[in-house]
């Protein structure tokens, strides 16, 4: 799919760096050609030396080669670029493409290309919230700037949070993904009329006793970044979810918290009425206990029986009280005769389409930053994607429900 692209990687000065070791690699086994652009700082963190041995090019860091005096020209490398990669891109580098400066030749290259830019941020959790770093990622966004989301979890600096730059592997499947025509099937975003659009999220916590429940590993990592996404657009967001650690504060979303599956259940059913669409990302309980005791149980023999009854299916209530213009989209997460079971699952439930991920893919499902994906439609119309963020992934959902507008 790389074959024959031409790619310029632009390292700037982040801990993150020594991935583009791994990135040039990846790209180079791809078969695409790459040219490696630093900035001054970045060579502190992986040695010139090694990303172009990686990639069999020079690498570019000064305007002028300063043994012979050989101009690098930004204007030509722009030219010969089929896509211009920044990996990992720093708050400061962000913070200069958006407002035009040009004190290096990464800048200067991409003030000069032409070609699709990505960048992928990588960078401490508290400069990435900052809302002047948001600000500039949204501004590059929305002049066609592809940003490929950072990772949450451990960072260099000791902390939590979200700044890590995407793996390797997800950020050659974003650039795989700019290539591929038949990966790219949904198209480019058409315009379609606000909607409003419920989607839920998380797990469902369900009472054993005062302090225990039946609960399950879902992060509601998913269907929060599937109300973002939505809402990014200007549609109207109710996000229904179980309890997670994760919140979200947006103008578009309105977030109602609940625990358990008779609670999401009744939510959604309140609220489905007056949207267009609903996407039920949610890992909600099968079963709930019949009893909630009223005291905590105590250890008092060896075993203990839990009798469990049958919680609504929320999918396919809605999916029967739909009306035609109404869509809805259910998930699928299967350990065995994954394409089978979802084609039952969105017929029973009467869903428009169905999002499968399988937890055979490593790092698919459950509390991961990145999901890989296969859409069935009601057509029997497959597109299966490969393994990338979630926030990615929530785009792609985004377009698919575009279709049906
Ligand atoms: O049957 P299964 O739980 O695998 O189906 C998954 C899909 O159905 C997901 O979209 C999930 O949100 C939805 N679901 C639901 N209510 C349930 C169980 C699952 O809406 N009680």
């Amino acid at each position: 799919m790389l074959k024959g692209k031409k790619i310029i990687l632009g390292v700037t000065g982040s801990i993150a760096a020594y991935k583009a070791a791994i990135l040039v690699r990846l790209l180079v086994k791809e078969g695409a050609e790459v040219k490696v652009i630093m900035t001054p700082l970045s060579r502190e963190f992986i040695t010139p030396l090694t990303l172009a041995t990686l990639s069999k090019n020079p690498i570019l860091v000064d305007f002028f080669d300063p043994e012979d005096g050989r101009w690098n020209s930004h204007v030509e490398i722009g030219i010969w670029a089929d896509a211009y990669l920044i990996a990992p891109a720093t708050a400061n580098t962000l913070a200069k493409m958006a407002h035009g400066m040009a004190d290096n030749l990464l800048l200067t290259t991409y003030l000069s290309a032409r070609c699709p830019v990505l960048v992928a941020p990588a960078m401490d959790v508290d400069m990435f919230n900052h809302i002047a770093t948001q600000e500039n990622i949204r501004l590059l966004h929305s002049r066609g700037v592809h940003v490929i989301e950072p990772s949450s979890g451990e960072l260099a600096s000791g902390l939590e949070g979200k700044g890590r730059m995407q793996e390797p592997e997800v950020i050659v499947n974003s650039l795989k993904e700019l290539f591929n025509k038949n990966l790219d099937t949904l198209g480019s975003k058409k315009k379609v009329r606000p909607l409003k659009v419920l989607v839920t999220a998380g797990p469902t916590y369900e009472p054993i006793d005062p302090v225990r429940f039946i609960g399950n590993y879902s992060s509601g990592k998913m269907g929060f970044a599937i109300a973002k996404a939505f809402a990014g657009q200007d549609h109207e967001v109710i996000l229904i979810t179980g309890p997670t650690s994760l919140d979200i504060s947006h103008p578009k979303i309105r977030l109602i918290r609940v625990q358990t599956a008779l609670q999401m259940h009744d939510a959604c059913l309140e609220y489905f009425p007056s949207c267009d669409c609903a996407v039920l990302s949610a890992a909600v309980a099968d079963y709930t206990p019949a009893v909630r005791a009223e005291q905590k149980i105590k250890r008092d023999k060896d075993y203990l029986h839990l009798e469990l009854k049958a919680n609504p299916d929320i999918a396919s209530a809605l999916g029967q009280m739909k009306t035609q213009k109404q869509v809805t989209v259910g998930f699928a997460l299967e350990t065995a005769n994954e394409r089978e079971n979802a084609k039952q699952k969105l017929a029973r439930k009467n869903l428009d389409f169905i999002v499968l991920n399988s937890l055979n893919e490593e790092g698919a499902g459950f509390n991961t930053d990145t999901n890989k994906v296969t859409f069935i439609d009601n057509h029997n119309k497959e597109i299966e994607f490969p393994l990338k963020g979630k926030e990615e992934v929530a785009q792609d959902i985004l377009k698919k429900v575009y279709t049906y507008f």
